[in-house]
């Protein structure tokens, strides 16, 4: 956890605390993408400050978590797919907000793969969420709107886990997201388990069942 808090995200995250599986967030500071290296700004499409900035917020924790694991410090430029590349001992995700910016890590020993998104906590647009939720996850939803910003949350944390480990795309509609089990089904046969830190922001943690 970072110098930069968030008074209602630190015990949340803390919360979910799971064995050999790190976690940690800062929020986005002005200098932030100061800390990119030429790598990896050269690997990001986006040279807009905010961008830039939330990249290298996100990168800050995640070699804050790497350093914890014994892992050397290293750049973590994004690859072809959009995704970090990691060290090869390493998996991991990272994801931002307008103001907070995550990242999980785990020994691939550990952990085959993650995925972690963080949103604004608050209510999912309805035309957002026509398009996120599946006919299933609407009979349960019943259209309250903080658990629409979880499910949206946790679509994006378990594409970011499965489009590294099988290089497919998902849609909205290929993830069935059952938040009361804590758990996603995806259209290529996997499962998912979830973890939620529901605070000022959501954050989900997605691996493999
Ligand atoms: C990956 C994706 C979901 C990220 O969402 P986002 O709202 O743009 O941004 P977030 O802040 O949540 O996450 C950004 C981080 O995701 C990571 N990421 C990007 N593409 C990724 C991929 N294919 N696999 C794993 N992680 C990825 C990157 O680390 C990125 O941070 P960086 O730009 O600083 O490197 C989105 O960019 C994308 O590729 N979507 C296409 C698939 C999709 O939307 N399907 C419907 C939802 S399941």
């Amino acid at each position: 956890v970072s110098a930069l808090h968030d008074e209602s995200l630190a015990p949340a995250l803390d919360a979910m605390a799971l064995p050999g599986i790190l976690i940690g967030y800062r929020v986005i500071a002005p200098d932030d993408a100061g800390a990119l290296t030429d790598e990896e700004t050269s690997s990001l499409p986006s040279r807009l400050p905010d961008a830039l900035r939330a990249s290298g917020a996100a990168r800050i924790v995640a070699r804050e978590l790497l350093a914890r694991m014994g892992v050397p410090t290293t750049a973590l430029p994004k690859g072809p797919s959009g995704a970090p590349a990691w060290p090869s001992d390493v998996v991991g995700s990272l994801a931002h907000d307008d103001r907070v910016a995550v990242a999980t890590v785990a020994r691939r020993t550990t952990m085959a793969t993650l995925g972690i998104d963080v949103e604004p906590a608050g209510p999912l647009p309805d035309d957002l969420l026509d398009m996120v939720a599946t006919a299933r996850e609407r009979l349960v939803l019943h259209r309250q709107p903080a658990v629409g910003r979880l499910l949206f949350a946790a679509k994006e944390a378990v594409y970011k886990a499965i489009n590294p480990l099988d290089g497919i795309f998902l849609e909205f509609h290929d993830i069935e997201v059952d938040l009361a089990g804590s758990r996603a089904t995806t259209r290529n046969g996997r499962t998912l388990i979830l973890n939620v830190a529901n605070a000022a922001h959501v954050v989900v943690l997605a691996r493999l069942a």
